[in-house]
């Protein structure tokens, strides 16, 4: 019977591999992603239950799960240097010399590759499985990010072929431009801060704690070379080979050069064209192909001297200025945007470039009918460098900031200390009203899927809606059938839609299934400005009811552990606000959940495990292995899949897996059976 279930398990966890190595570095499937979950769920529940069954190339380590508090920094083997950087092609002249020099002779070849912008990674391979991830860190020594590194799709679990017993790969993981776009896209409709760029995204992705969080920003990385004793390939380009067979994400974008001008061509060419490419490129990278003529060229004390880079300069146009607009978001910010004669940069048309404040206006003097410089580094959004003042038109005055807000006319206001200016009134300008139901309706707040912006823009314009509160006296009637317009923000197109009978139907379900949404995730819908997801919690945990909240002064919001003035203030200001109380108290009678829900049984548990991180494996007699992790949690620890060094308690059930006991064992992390665990939490 067991040997049986290990074999399904061991023929699953081959084929979720398979499907997904063709998927991703062959982009073809054999199967429907439905298919896919369902063998998934499959491994998943077999595992849970037959841990000691579960491989180290598992795909369910995909799905992520770990939290990581704190990542152990790690030696690297090989120091992770840096490369010689120029933007010349004259010092890349020089380099050639250089190398002509040091070998001696001109008979050398170059292998030219893409320099990606994302973050280097170590990964290494013992008997075929991937066994260490580690950040550069300062190139002698970073983090280990194994876990994480692991829910990165192209990066193997297990290798494929003929692979060397011991080895490490180096390569670049990044976030692909989309993936990037999209997720400031919803961070833009929860109103949160936007991220600036894909690498430092990517970057602080690796080192996030929760590696299910890592799994969902969908992370991918290239891998560019090849370290070890005694290794096959002569050169570079026989060891990307190699590492392409063994089932490595290769870029196929490199190049074979004999000489310095067909390295020209190569850059000529991946000039223009890297823009198309799904990930940033800031430059492209040359490196000296045999292996041996490397180790004749050796390295300073920086770098190699067998590569360099040449990096792009960040693409420039001129443009003109047209006039500077002001958006209201939904906090009430403004923020000045330049529209621009349309410029092509970096591969597409450039109309608007964002211009942050106030400050960014004067530090720039930029005024209508200049002549500006626009930049696209690596940030997407494209920004306006300086202005042409040679060409400045004669009869040019300076840009003087609105007074009064763009969209209701209120005087705007500037905190001290505050960069932005902000339109105070709330409660009528009508994007911070519509922007409050959007942020009301979204996914971490109420979560009403059936109700998307333009719809929301569609009952305001409509006059069904005033605000939030009205949300919860729709009903089918006046929504059947309802005909507004939409406005396409690209064309400027405008498009009539209509309310059908089913999607009338959708919206007063999910509105009604919406109150049952927790008290935390209400308070967060509010809007109450720096009242995030997670201090909406911290708020909800403290004072477990609105009431409670509603009436506490500063000083005891400022006891609330990680609270600050910021927040404490910004609070007492919402509530303090007659219109917001009314909002609260018209929620209340339609029947929203305005306290939590505290889980009878365990609220009088002993917190024994506060702050410990735990993990559970094996059977247990007296509780499924779920019970025993909420009782964990309830207790205040946090519970991990799989050991680490921070792991503090493993508890061990019968049948669990030797290498899972044997490196709690190696870690010294503290080991409780079922009766000492009994013990322990006075159950
Ligand atoms: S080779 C001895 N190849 O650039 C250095 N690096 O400045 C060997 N990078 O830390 C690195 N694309 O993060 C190499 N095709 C590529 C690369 C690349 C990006 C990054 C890498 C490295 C940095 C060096």
């Amino acid at each position: 019977m067991s040997s049986e279930i290990k074999s399904h398990i061991d023929k699953l966890t081959d084929e979720l591999n398979h499907h997904t190595y063709i998927y991703y570095q062959e982009s073809r499937s054999e199967i429907t992603d439905f298919e896919f979950d369902q063998l998934l769920k499959e491994l998943e529940k077999l595992e849970a239950e037959y841990p000691q069954y579960q491989r180290e190339d598992s795909p369910t380590h995909r799905v992520g799960g770990t939290i990581t508090k704190s990542f152990n920094t790690v030696h690297h083997k090989y120091p992770m240097l840096s490369l010689g950087n120029t933007y010349s092609k004259e010092d890349l002249a020089e380099f050639d010399k250089r190398v002509e020099k040091g070998l001696g002779t001109s008979e050398y070849e170059y292998i030219c590759e893409l320099k990606f912008d994302g973050v280097a990674i170590s990964l290494t391979y013992e008997n075929g499985l991937l066994k260490q991830a580690v950040t550069r860190g300062d190139g002698v020594k970073g983090d280990e990010v194994t876990t994480n590194a692991k829910t990165i799709k192209t990066i193997p679990l297990k290798l494929k072929g003929d692979y060397p017993a011991s080895f490490e790969v180096r390569g670049e993981v990044f976030m692909p431009k989309e993936v990037f776009k999209h997720l400031n896209e919803e961070r833009q409709k929860q109103g949160e801060p936007l991220l600036a760029n894909p690498r430092n995204t990517a970057s602080g992705t690796l080192k996030m704690q929760d590696s299910a969080v890592v799994a969902k920003r969908k992370l991918d990385c290239f891998l560019y070379s090849l370290l070890g004793e005694n290794l096959e390939p002569q050169t570079h380009e026989a060891a990307l080979q190699l590492l392409e067979t063994l089932g490595f994400n290769v870029s196929p974008t490199y190049k074979k050069c004999q000489t310095i001008d067909e390295v020209f061509d190569y850059i000529n060419y991946w000039d223009q064209k890297r823009h198309e490419l799904p990930l940033e490129t800031d430059g492209i990278v040359i490196k000296v192909n045999s292996s041996d003529q490397q180790k004749e060229l050796g390295f300073t004390a920086k770098s190699p001297r067998w590569a360099i880079s040449y990096k792009y300069k960040a693409e420039a146009a001129q443009t003109r200025l047209r006039n500077i607009t002001y958006q209201v978001g939904r906090t009430g910010a403004i923020t000045p945007v330049a529209e621009l004669e349309p410029v092509l940069l970096a591969g597409t048309t450039v109309k608007r470039a964002s211009l942050h404040n106030a400050n960014e206006i004067e530090r720039l003097d930029i005024r209508v009918g200049d002549l500006v410089f626009v930049e696209k580094g690596g940030e997407i959004i494209p920004k306006i460098t300086k202005v042409n003042l040679e060409k400045r038109p004669s009869d040019s005055t300076p840009t003087q900031y609105i007074t009064e807000c763009p969209e209701c006319g209120t005087e705007l206001i500037r905190k001290e200390g505050e960069a932005n200016h902000y339109c105070p009134n709330q409660d009528a300008c009508p994007p911070q009203v519509q922007g409050r139901v959007e942020h009301f309706i979204s996914r971490n707040a109420m979560d009403i899927a059936k109700l998307g912006p333009n719809t929301i823009k569609g009952l305001f314009d409509k006059h069904l809606i005033k605000g939030i509160a009205d949300l919860y006296e729709l009903n089918f009637e006046n929504l059947n059938g309802l005909k507004f317009e939409v406005v396409d923000l690209v064309t400027g197109d405008v498009k009539s839609r209509s309310i059908k009978d089913k999607t009338a139907q959708n919206i007063v379900e999910s509105l009604e299934k919406s109150k049952e949404t927790p008290f935390e995730s209400v308070l967060f819908g509010l809007g109450i400005r720096y009242v995030g997801k997670t201090v909406a919690e911290k708020l909800a945990e403290h004072f477990k009811n609105i009431d409670a909240l509603m009436s506490a002064t500063y000083e005891e919001i400022l006891e609330v552990h990680e609270i600050g003035e910021r927040i404490a203030e910004s609070v007492i200001d919402f509530f303090g606000i007659e219109d917001n109380r009314q909002l609260v108290e018209r929620l209340k009678s339609s029947g929203l959940q305005m306290e939590i829900v505290e889980q009878e049984s365990t609220q009088d548990l002993d917190q024994v495990f506060d702050g410990k991180t735990v993990v559970v494996s094996g059977v247990f007699e007296r509780f499924d292995r779920d019970e025993l992790k909420s009782l964990i949690k309830s207790m205040g620890g946090k519970v991990a899949s799989s050991i680490t060094g921070n792991t503090d308690f493993l508890v061990a059930g019968d049948k669990m897996g030797p290498a899972k006991l044997e490196k709690a064992e190696k870690l010294g992390t503290k080991i409780l059976s079922e009766a000492e665990f009994i013990e322990m939490s006075n159950l």
